[in-house]
């Protein structure tokens, strides 16, 4: 890694849909680096709520005021993405030790597929330990309260898929 040159990290994940633990990640990460791209996942296999263009677009939305964060979609391995972009850094969170394994597994498998990139995790705020994209969809659909766990415009954006069951 030159010294002379920017920094940009890449945090990499589904945010579907984006929570405030996410945003708390990712101010975190556009102070520590030069630049981070927050490269959302778009995975086939899965049935996700909102579409890469609405995740992209409310992603766009909540960091329109912040400009080292850029918002991009990706598909296929992180570490070849990461490569093309010329990332040095890839930034996961760790809530809690339960975490710890599944990302410290993906960690060393992508440092063996890449070498050159390394994975750099920070804990978000106490606030958002236990907080999760699937907790939050499960609670407002259930008809319980998301209020500053994730943006507004998520909950707007919830609201309008009229997901809610009672
Ligand atoms: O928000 P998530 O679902 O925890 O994010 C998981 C993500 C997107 C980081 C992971 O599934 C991923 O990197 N997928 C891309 C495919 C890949 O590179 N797989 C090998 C990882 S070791």
């Amino acid at each position: 890694m030159e010294s002379n040159r920017s920094r940009l990290a890449v945090y990499p994940g589904s945010f579907d849909p984006l929570t405030n633990g996410h945003v708390d990640i990712i101010e975190r990460g556009a102070r520590l680096f030069d630049r981070i791209v927050i490269a959302i996942l778009v995975n086939l296999d899965k049935q996700p709520l909102f579409s890469p263009e609405e995740r992209k677009d409310i992603l766009r939305e909540v960091f329109r005021s912040k400009p080292n964060v850029e918002i991009e979609t990706f598909n296929g391995l992180l570490v070849d993405y990461a490569e093309d972009r010329k990332a040095d850094v890839i930034v996961r969170g760790l809530r809690a030790i339960s975490d710890f394994e599944y990302e410290m597994q993906m960690a060393l498998m992508n440092r063996r597929l890449n070498r050159e990139i390394e994975t750099v995790f920070m804990m978000p705020d106490e606030r958002y330990t236990y907080l999760s994209s699937r907790l939050a969809k499960e609670v407002f659909a259930l008809g319980g309260s998301i209020s500053g766990l994730v943006p507004e415009l998520v909950e707007s954006r919830l609201r309008s898929k009229n997901i809610q069951h009672n």
